[in-house]
This record gives C-alpha cells, sequence and structure tokens, in this order.
C-alpha cells in the first residue's frame, strides 16, 4: 500500500539509455528492483543490487540503474513513509479532542448544575424567611387568643351586672317616710333614688352592649389571624416544595448529565482502543519500511562503489534511527467523578441539612416532591 506509484516513477527515471538491449536490461532490473521494494523483499534487492556491484567499473547502465531506485527511494517511499506517519499521528491526536469533548460537556453540565444548586440557595432563603414569618402569625393568633378571651370575660361580667339590675326588687324595698322627714322631702328622695337607679340601669346596659361589640370585634380579628395563619403556612408548604422540586430536577439532571458523559467515553474509549491498536501496527510497519529503505540505500552506496562486500553488509545494519517515526500517544484524560447529591431527597439527612435549622414552632413539612415520593415508595 505504501508503493503505489512505484512501477510509474521508476519508468520514468531511467534518463540516458542508449541501445534497446541497454534499455531491456535496465527495465528488468528495474522491474525486479520495484517489486522486491514493493514486498520488501530485501534479499531479492540484495541479489540484483550485488550483480551490479559485481560487474564492470564503466558499465553506465547500471549505474543508471542505480540512480532510478536512488531517485525512487528519496522522491517517493521516504516521503510516503514520513506521510503514512502524519496520517497516523493524526488519527490518534483527534482523540485527545474527542475526549476533551467529553470533558467539556462535562463541564458545562457541571456548570448547569452549580447554577440549579444556586437556585435551591436561593429558595432555602425564602423559604426560611417565610417560616420565620410564619411564627409571627402564630403569636399573632395566639394573642388574638387571650384578648378575646379577656373580652369575654369583660363582656360576661358587665352584661351579668346588667341582667341582675333589671330585675326590679319592689316588693323589697321599704317604702316608708324615715323618722321626722316631710312627705315631700321622702318623696323627692323616691324620685332621685328612682332617677339614679334609672341611670345606672341605663349605663349598665350600655355598658354591656359595647363588650359585646368589643368581643364581637374580637372574634372577627382572630377568625382573621386564624385566616392569615393558615393561608401563611400554606405559602411556606408551597415555598418549600420549590425548593424540593428543583433539588428533584437538579437530581434528575446529574442523572441524565452522567449517563451522557459515561455514553461519551465509553464511545470515545472503544473508537481510541480500536485506533490505538491499528496505529500500534502501521507505526510498527513504517519503522520496519524506513529501516528497509536505509539499508537499501546502504546496499546502492555499496553498488555505486562497485563492492560486493559493502553491499552484503548492509542487511546486517538495524541501527538506523526511527525517533522521528514515534506516535505520541494520546493519553486518556482521567475519568471524572459523576455527581450525586450528597442526601438523598426526602432521606432524615436531608431534612436535617435542608431544614434543620428552621424556627423550631414553624418547622418544615414533610417533603412532598416527586423525588421524595419516590424514596418512601422505594
Ligand atoms: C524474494 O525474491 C526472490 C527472487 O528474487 C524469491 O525467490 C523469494 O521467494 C522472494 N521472497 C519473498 C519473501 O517474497
Ligand atoms: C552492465 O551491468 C548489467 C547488470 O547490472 C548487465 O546486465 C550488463 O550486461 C552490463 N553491461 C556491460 C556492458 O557489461
Ligand atoms: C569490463 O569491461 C571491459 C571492457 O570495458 C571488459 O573487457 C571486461 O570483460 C568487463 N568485465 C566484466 C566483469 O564485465
Ligand atoms: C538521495 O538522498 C541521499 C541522502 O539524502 C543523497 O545522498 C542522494 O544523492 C539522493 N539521491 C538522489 C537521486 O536524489
Ligand atoms: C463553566 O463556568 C466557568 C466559570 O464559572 C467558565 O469559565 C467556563 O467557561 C464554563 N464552562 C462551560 C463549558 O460552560
Ligand atoms: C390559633 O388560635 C386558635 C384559637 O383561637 C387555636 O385553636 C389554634 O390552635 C391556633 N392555631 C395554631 C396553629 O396554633
Ligand atoms: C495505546 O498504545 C500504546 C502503544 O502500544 C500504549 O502505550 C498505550 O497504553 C495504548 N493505550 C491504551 C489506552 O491502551
Ligand atoms: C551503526 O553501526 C555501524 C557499524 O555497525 C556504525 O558504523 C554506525 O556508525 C552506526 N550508526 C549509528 C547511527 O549508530
Ligand atoms: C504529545 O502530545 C501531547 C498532546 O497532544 C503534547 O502535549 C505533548 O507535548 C506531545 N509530546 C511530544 C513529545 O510531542
Amino acid at each position: 500500500m505504501i508503493f503505489p506509484l512505484l512501477w510509474l516513477l521508476a519508468s520514468a527515471a531511467s534518463p540516458t539509455i542508449q541501445s534497446p538491449e541497454e534499455m531491456a536490461g535496465v527495465l528488468q532490473d528495474v522491474q525486479q528492483l520495484g517489486i522486491s521494494l514493493a514486498n520488501r523483499n530485501l534479499s531479492a534487492i540484495q541479489k540484483v543490487l550485488m550483480a551490479v556491484a559485481a560487474s564492470n567499473a564503466t558499465n553506465s547502465t547500471a549505474d543508471n540503474v542505480l540512480h532510478g531506485v536512488d531517485e525512487i527511494v528519496n522522491e517517493t517511499l521516504e516521503p510516503a513513509v514520513e506521510r503514512d506517519f502524519s496520517v497516523a499521528q493524526d488519527e490518534i491526536s483527534g482523540f485527545h479532542e474527542l475526549f476533551l469533548k467529553c470533558e467539556e460537556d462535562q463541564l458545562s453540565a457541571f456548570n448547569h448544575s452549580v447554577l440549579d444548586q444556586k437556585k435551591i440557595v436561593h429558595f432555602a432563603e425564602e423559604h426560611l424567611i417565610c417560616r420565620q414569618h410564619q411564627v409571627l402569625l402564630l403569636d399573632a393568633n395566639l394573642s388574638c387568643t387571650t384578648l378575646l378571651q379577656a373580652a369575654k370575660t369583660v363582656e360576661d361580667a358587665k352584661c351579668a351586672l346588667y341582667e341582675r339590675s333589671r330585675t326590679v326588687p319592689e316588693a323589697s324595698v321599704v317604702c316608708q317616710a324615715q323618722a321626722h322627714e316631710a312627705p315631700e322631702a321622702y318623696h323627692e328622695r323616691k324620685i332621685k333614688e328612682l332617677e339614679d337607679s334609672l341611670a345606672q340601669l341605663l349605663t349598665r346596659r350600655r355598658d354591656c352592649e359595647e363588650a359585646k361589640v368589643q368581643a364581637q370585634m374580637q372574634s372577627e380579628r382572630c377568625e382573621k389571624a386564624r385566616q392569615d395563619l393558615a393561608n401563611g403556612h400554606k405559602a411556606c408548604d408551597e415555598k418549600q416544595l420549590m425548593v424540593d422540586s428543583t433539588v428533584c430536577a437538579l437530581q434528575t439532571r446529574m442523572g441524565v448529565d452522567c449517563s451522557a458523559y459515561d455514553s461519551c467515553r465509553k464511545q470515545a474509549m472503544a473508537s481510541f482502543m480500536q485506533a490505538n491498536e491499528s496505529v500500534k501496527m502501521t507505526e510498527a510497519e513504517l519503522k520496519a519500511t524506513w529501516t528497509m529503505l536505509k539499508q537499501v540505500r546502504c546496499m546502492i552506496n555499496g553498488a555505486k562503489e562497485r563492492s560486493p562486500l559493502k553491499v552484503a553488509l548492509c542487511s546486517k545494519q538495524r541501527n538506523f534511527s526511527v525517533a522521528h517515526l514515534i506516535i505520541n500517544y494520546s493519553t486518556v484524560p482521567p475519568f471524572a467523578p459523576c455527581q450525586s447529591l450528597a442526601e438523598p431527597p426526602g432521606s432524615p439527612q436531608y431534612m436535617t441539612a435542608l431544614y434543620g435549622h428552621m424556627p423550631p414552632r414553624a418547622p418544615a413539612s414533610p417533603c412532598e416532591a416527586s423525588c421524595c415520593n419516590l424514596q418512601v415508595v422505594r
């Protein structure tokens, strides 16, 4: 696969050939070398180059063959190895990006979850304020009850007094003049007494009625206080549901993000392992090819010098540097831990963590959000 253009270039690479016989011989040799290079048949190449090295020093046809092979190695085969190396390197480097994409998605998910958590903190603060307000409403309800009892007591007393004054004890009153009292004086005194008694009766009746009105008004105030308290309690429960529901949404999102990250990593990992294997093989192949090309060049030099011994020694030489063909394998970034909630929603630990600091008289209600209900079902 590395030598597709070999034959074409080999044909074009033999410049100054005169006779048809020479032409035929060169082409035959070059064709043989080309096939041998393609097959990585070093011993076949060596055999041809040994023959060249052993041939006459003034054989220009042989030199043309050597030059042709040299050019093929320089201009086609070596660049092909380097090109294939960068393709393999790019393939592996690409995976770094792929893994990075997973991590970026995870980071953005983390950012979203941070936003959700901020929302939860905000809702939790609103909930706490609501519960504190609920305590005030409780106090109002309580003091109203006390005031109502007082008003009722006043009403009872005033009206009892009035009731008692209403029954005129006529029989028991002694309608008699006192000693030395003139009849006019007596009558005057009696009229005065009756007038006083009437005034007192009217005052007591008014007092009783006023106390009744006061008690009624207080009772209405208490009804309103009870209503306010009930509404306040309900409003706080709604705020609490807001907190718990947001926690549920966060939990769901964390689960979704987690499995998205998981499958992103799994997919990246699977294709990375596959590519890693194939690139590992390509790398070994390219190094071997490079070494072979260096050995061929060594043989060409030996052949140029017409030294069969040097050509023979070339196949033993293997210490050519392949440092530029070492693949920089991407390292797989560490697996980021999945986010999860520390306390399962609705659990006692959860209730303590989120609602442990509510006013004792206005504690949180049991968690009614969807994920808490699931918790209970389980
Ligand atoms: C190498 O080429 C020679 C002929 O030059 C042939 O006999 C031998 O089978 C070839 N070896 C391989 C491994 O292709
Ligand atoms: C030159 O060398 C080639 C082999 O490389 C051989 O086939 C040819 O006969 C030689 N020509 C002469 C004139 O010696
Ligand atoms: C080398 O070339 C000379 C003539 O140039 C010829 O006489 C001689 O036989 C050739 N030797 C070989 C080994 O081809
Ligand atoms: C091939 O490359 C080598 C070393 O880079 C050089 O010595 C030689 O002259 C080159 N040959 C050709 C035909 O370009
Ligand atoms: C996440 O938030 C940080 C700062 O809060 C920001 O620098 C970063 O770009 C964000 N990343 C993504 C993927 O949204
Ligand atoms: C509010 O006061 C009423 C009495 O007026 C009492 O029965 C009720 O329990 C109080 N409500 C609360 C929640 O304390
Ligand atoms: C990929 O291959 C290289 C080279 O063999 C190896 O060092 C590395 O551990 C491999 N990576 C994985 C994730 O298997
Ligand atoms: C490779 O080994 C040969 C001897 O076998 C030596 O002459 C040459 O300098 C060595 N080259 C390198 C790059 O080590
Ligand atoms: C290997 O690749 C990584 C990331 O692509 C890069 O940071 C590192 O510098 C490279 N190492 C070498 C020796 O090229």
